[in-house]
């Protein structure tokens, strides 16, 4: 069964905004993806029908809000994938995520002198929160390189990997080069050295099936705004037998047990790291958004950007002077690209008058734009409401860009 387009686009009323008299052409969910109205509805419901605060009143309000939060949980295990709820962790998002086990992960197990691998390709937020362990750990970040394909230099992790070593830290799906990593491979030669793997997922379930026990990540991440759903809320999943004998990442309500000034103990996972009042009305969006992911068929949506990815590879292809930046047979729906001769933030700025929306600049992932000595590239990235006719009509306007700036 493929994807009813008109049915998918419907759901998104922002899709039928005009920006400068231009009907939009939306290329920028790697940034953020639009909110499918279902979640918006989610959120309406909860605040309007139910609301009150969760785990921690007797009233019925506070009772449903309660078991509407905690059924997302469920829903984003079975979503993931895995083993128990109680290794699900709401969050703000990925960089929330990402910063817990940084700093939670440290306090358990970093010794100085310990390593932990960091890929190349990373957002800079998974790799600025492990400099900021390793400093406070005296440990040391190692970079595992990529090659000028865009995909990981996987023959020189064994060297890297030494006794020394922790964590491996990796993003399933670049950002700027769109690369599928190959997580499973990494996580068996990390757990043959009893090093842990945390996996940032952030450009990845929304475009792919991932099941965390078939990847072996012992911490996995995500966004909601990136998956359709509200801004705000992130998920951490963690193996439970290492988020046991993990610190509380912050201190406050609803993560102690009990508290007193002599001693405080804290709370069972997973509310161990949720301290404070959670994003609770996001957290049913999020709900939405994932049942909206699964009407869909997570591999009907693959299949759909596979084919963009597909098409608009070949068209960009046709330009001279073209470089594209990621070519990975192993790709996801992300083209990062320059045009000899014309600046991306020139071109980007051009193409937003056209109505096309697309990323420029550097993607918060220095290190690639290091790697190939660029100032930035301009991104275009797909998601489930994507159209053939829409990558035409920012081909043509790409083609106008480049009369207007180009030599
Ligand atoms: N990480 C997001 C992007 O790649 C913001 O655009």
């Amino acid at each position: 069964m493929s994807l009813n387009i008109k049915h998918i686009r419907d759901q998104f009323p922002i899709l039928k905004q005009q920006v400068y008299g231009k009907p939009l052409v939306y290329l920028d969910s790697a940034a953020s993806a639009h909110k499918v109205v279902d979640v918006l509805l989610a959120e309406r419901r909860l605040t309007i029908d139910y609301y009150g605060n969760i785990h921690r009143a007797a009233h019925y309000m506070a009772d449903k809000a309660t078991a509407d939060f905690e059924a997302v949980r469920t829903q984003v295990a079975e979503f993931l994938g895995a083993e128990g709820r109680e290794e699900i962790i709401f969050t703000k998002g990925t960089t929330e995520s990402i910063n817990l086990v940084a700093f939670s992960f440290g306090e358990a197990f970093a010794q100085p002198g310990d390593e932990i691998i960091v890929s190349e390709m990373e957002h800079h937020s998974n790799i600025v929160p492990w400099q900021l362990m390793a400093e406070r750990k005296q440990a040391r970040v190692v970079m595992l390189p990529f090659a000028d394909d865009g995909e990981l230099r996987m023959d020189l992790l064994p060297g890297l990997i030494t006794p020394r070593t922790k964590m491996i830290a990796v993003t399933h799906v670049s950002n700027v080069l769109g690369t599928i990593n190959p997580i499973r491979e990494i996580t068996e030669l990390a757990h043959a050295h009893g090093v842990k793997v945390l996996v940032d997922g952030a450009q990845a379930v929304q475009h792919m099936p991932v099941n965390v026990r078939e990847l072996g990540a012992d911490f996995y991440t995500f966004s909601s705004h990136k998956i359709y759903g509200p801004n705000g809320v992130g998920v951490l999943y963690g193996r439970r037998d290492l988020l046991e004998v993990m610190p509380p990442y912050q201190g406050g309500g609803e993560m102690i047990a009990e508290v007193s000034f002599t001693k405080t103990t804290f709370n069972e996972l997973p509310y161990k790291f949720e301290a404070g009042t959670p994003h609770i009305t996001g957290v049913a969006g999020l709900g939405a958004a994932l049942r909206f992911i699964t009407e869909a068929g997570i591999g009907n949506i693959a299949e759909h950007e596979q084919e963009l990815l597909r098409y608009a590879t070949e068209k960009l292809l046709t330009i001279e002077g073209m470089s594209i930046f990621g070519t990975s047979p192993r790709k996801s729906g992300v083209i990062s690209f320059n045009i000899e001769g014309i600046h991306p933030y020139d071109a980007g700025m051009l193409l937003d008058k056209m109505g096309i929306a697309v990323r420029t600049g550097h993607h918060c992932a220095d290190p690639v734009m290091e790697h190939y000595k660029i100032p930035g590239t301009i991104r275009i990235s797909f998601g489930i409401y994507n159209t053939r006719e829409e990558i035409d009509q920012f081909f043509e306007a790409l083609k106008k860009v480049i009369q207007i700036l180009g030599k």
